[in-house]
């Protein structure tokens, strides 16, 4: 078979080591890394990966591109965001600043609930220009995948709203979105003393989710204040009764059970994580339920770090994500999450990149397909301005990306977008 595209000369190309199940524990350590390397890609797959001639793949027709001396990856994954939503939150930074607890802005009516007034307020092309601002910046920091919640609607016109400028975004623009039904996100005022009033009706804006084909996931904040464990299982378990795969915020604040609901529900994941008890992680240590470890929320709101290191001794299978939202980790630079992976979490490089490419696609059911640089992978890669990934690692808050691949097709060249949204 020949090859349409082959990178060729590549300084330093590395990748996890393919594997049909999420890489775990001391398995994180694990990457392969080759030198002078070459990628070829046919109809945005990945034919061939190797240091040696690639004669055989080409063509008349083959075209080029020349890595030398550069480090190239798979492309990143983010896998937790809350992408869709409208304005900003800076009015609430002050407060922060002065030390008022995240919970205790929520509760004041502000937090999530003044993104739900706006979400609500705006329209479909509004939420959509805004979201398209913010998934060109993830692309130029070298995301090629990204999942998106809902959740800043609490009601179904909402919801459903933000559910469908994402589909739209997800059929419009080269990155791929996969989508999270989070109705559960938080509780609407007039339900504050009778959740279940609001919880029938998330299970029953499901139905319509499901019908017209809006997600993939349901999620639901499971955290003192917010939502309890035998709600959450609640929910969760009637999103998997409707063919809904699952997915849960917590302990980001408080350990109330909500590993136990993931372990018991077979989530795809469990995120968050900063209060993560060491019977919990036992949990956690079997099963399919990734533990996704989100540093930037960590960094912004002055909290606590999940216990990385504790976790990957216990033997889980993390993914570190960036939580892109307005309230708690306001920043598209997923450069900057891996970062504070290193710095904060005291991941290694080769653990940071398991934990950004496989682990994450593993995350969104897709670790058989995305993540690796392999024969038969979607070819989807990034190629840095830099010779190696610890340097990427260690100079932070830089956009170190030159180019990105999607699909086979180059949508950042350059450090510029080449292609983008086609509406
Ligand atoms: O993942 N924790 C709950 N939800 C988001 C924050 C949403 C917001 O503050 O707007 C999170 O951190
Ligand atoms: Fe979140």
């Amino acid at each position: 078979m020949t090859a349409d595209l082959i990178i060729h000369n590549i300084g330093n190309l590395i990748t996890p080591i393919v594997s049909n199940t999420p890489i775990r524990g001391q398995g994180m350590a694990q990457i392969t890394s080759l030198n002078d390397a070459f990628i070829a890609i046919k109809d945005g797959v990945i034919i061939a990966v190797g240091t040696k001639d690639y004669a055989t793949y080409q063509s008349e027709h083959t075209r080029y591109h020349d890595a030398t001396g550069l480090l190239v990856t798979p492309g990143l994954i983010d896998s937790h965001t809350h992408v869709v939503h409208a304005g900003s939150r800076e009015h609430e930074f002050e407060q922060k600043m002065r030390g008022v607890p995240y919970l205790d802005i929520l509760k004041q009516g502000g937090g999530i609930h003044s993104t739900v007034k706006l979400t609500k307020e705006a329209s479909e092309e509004t939420l959509y220009n805004q979201a398209l601002k913010s998934l060109n910046r993830m692309i130029m920091y070298g995301v090629t995948t990204v999942e998106g919640k809902s959740g800043y609607g609490l009601d179904a016109d909402t919801e459903l709203k933000q559910l469908r400028v994402q589909k739209t975004l997800n059929q419009n623009h080269p990155i791929d979105i996969v989508s999270t039904f989070m109705g559960a996100h938080a509780i609407p005022k007039q339900y504050v003393s009778n959740h279940q009033i609001y919880l029938d009706q998330v299970v029953s804006m499901m139905d319509q989710i499901k019908q017209e084909k809006l997600a993939t996931f349901v999620d639901i904040f499971c955290e003192k204040g917010v939502f309890s464990a035998s709600e959450s299982y609640f929910v969760l378990s009637e999103a998997k009764k409707r063919g809904f795969d699952i997915k849960i915020h917590t302990d980001e604040i408080a350990s109330i059970g909500g590993v136990e609901v993931a372990r018991r529900l077979g989530a795809s994941s469990a995120d968050h994580l900063m209060a993560i008890t060491l019977n919990d992680m036992k949990l956690l240590s079997q099963g399919r339920t990734i533990a996704t470890v989100l540093p930037s929320t960590s960094f912004y709101l002055n909290a606590e770090y999940a216990p990385a290191r504790k976790m990957i001794k216990n033997n889980l299978a993390l993914a570190v994500a960036s939580d892109y939202n307005p309230g708690s980790s306001p920043s598209e630079n997923f450069l900057f999450t891996l970062n504070l992976a290193a710095i904060h979490l005291k991941l290694s490089p080769n653990e940071i990149l398991n934990a950004a490419t496989i682990n994450a696609a593993f995350s969104l059911n897709k670790g058989k397909s995305h993540g690796v640089i392999a024969p038969g992978y979607v070819a989807d890669i990034v190629i840095y301005d830099a010779n190696n990934w610890p340097y990427v690692l260690y100079h932070f808050a830089i956009n170190h990306v030159k180019d990105v691949i999607k699909n086979g097709e180059f949508i950042v060249k350059n450090s510029e977008i080449v292609k983008g949204e086609t509406r």
